[in-house]
């Protein structure tokens, strides 16, 4: 049994079909194996390669360098703490002590409940708004240590708070989906 189904095949044939060149489909490609497993695997990457007629270091080459795509299982919220310059002078390595503290055990990797990861990432274009915080690539303004707890906890009781513009976020596979270009499940 491989990674994708053949319904998602098919669905890859026709992401892949949007394009002049069948390679463009990559990152959507690669999307859907992240949605389908929660991260990318070395199988993922090896039907990707097939798929689009690469080879699998043409596809894991990618796949490394951007780092939206995961290499291990992740949590159902991604919490992206932004540290960079303009960041830290707002105080920032307190927001992703306190997000790494309240998230719980494993929060670096994977929390044992599955409900969190919590990373460190560079500037996000946002510094007017800085400290800066993402769930799963949907951003919060303006986030103090308390902030950044009281988002974690609403996350876990099933409540998504409105995040500074746009949708709320969804969980890291149905984003996965939307990146891929499947569409929102909310519609
Ligand atoms: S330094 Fe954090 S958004 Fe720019």
């Amino acid at each position: 049994m491989g990674v994708l189904s053949d319904d998602l095949r098919a669905r890859a044939e026709e992401l892949a079909s949007r394009y002049p060149v069948r390679r463009s489909a990559l990152l959507p490609l690669l999307y859907l194996v992240q949605a389908e497993q929660g991260h990318v695997t070395d199988e993922g990457m090896h039907e990707v390669a097939e798929l689009l007629d690469l080879t699998t270091a043409e596809v894991e080459a990618v796949a490394t360098f951007y780092t939206m795509f995961k290499k291990a299982p992740a949590g159902r919220w991604l919490v992206s703490v932004c540290t960079n310059v303009s960041c830290a002078l707002a105080g920032a390595r307190e927001v992703y002590d306190r997000a790494v503290a309240d998230a719980g055990e494993g929060s670096r990797e994977v929390t044992t409940d599955g409900l969190f990861t919590v990373e460190e990432v560079e500037c996000l274009g946002a510094c007017d708004q800085a400290p800066v915080v993402q769930v799963n690539y949907c951003s919060y303004a303006r986030v103090d240590p308390d902030a950044v707890g009281e988002l974690i906890e609403a996350l876990r009781r099933g409540e998504v708070p409105e995040p500074v513009a746009g949708p709320k976020p969804v969980e890291h596979a149905a984003t996965a989906r939307i990146l891929a270009g499947l569409g929102d499940e909310r519609g």
